[in-house]
């Protein structure tokens, strides 16, 4: 089992980098990142693709990162964006974990964060967060249903969650 790669998906701000992180920090693993491979892709950051290209391009540069990582990847802890679990071939890029808390605490993680600002302002798809909230409710079933494990992380604790995400896997 320890060549298959790890995919945390999961809603914008519920900490699937920090996780990654901590992961990496007590194992073996490597981490990388869905959103940082299409921002070196691309040299631009997610922000300025979505101005500049709209959502449509990112998603086909999403869909042509998965398909590196299908091909590439083997025993890494890969951090997605929010709207990565849609990805055909997902299960062919290894085991899903959905992290999962409610569309409040999220938030209000983000509020606290030290550099709160600059994480709500680098994501096209938290400006609003009526519209936000719409789209974590649209997603909240899909996160659960492609998953293979679903681990809570709703206190936000990722100590807590790297230690069950390693007993699950
Ligand atoms: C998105 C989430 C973002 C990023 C892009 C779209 C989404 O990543 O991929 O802005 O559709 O939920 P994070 O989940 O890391 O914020």
């Amino acid at each position: 089992m320890r060549d298959k790669n790890i995919i945390l998906i999961g809603f914008m701000g519920v900490g699937k980098g920090t996780i990654a992180r901590a992961i990496v920090a007590q194992s073996n693993y490597f981490a990388i990142d869905t959103d940082d491979l299409i921002e070196s892709l691309e040299n631009t950051k997610i922000k300025k693709i979505f101005a500049k290209e709209g959502e449509p391009y990112f998603r086909d540069l999403e869909k042509k990162c998965a398909l590196w990582c299908e091909k590439n990847l083997q025993g890494t802890i890969i951090s997605t964006g929010g709207g990565f679990y849609r990805q055909e071939n997902i299960h062919k890029i290894g085991t899903v974990i959905y992290l999962k808390a409610s569309f409040e605490s999220i938030i209000k993680r983000l509020e606290n964060a030290p550099n709160s600002k600059a994480k709500f302002k680098k994501r096209p798809l938290l400006q609003d967060l009526d519209k936000a909230k719409d789209i974590y409710n649209q997603r909240v079933k899909e996160y659960e249903s492609v998953a293979d494990i679903v681990i809570d992380v709703d206190d936000f604790d990722a100590q807590k969650a790297v230690k069950n995400i390693l007993k699950a896997i």
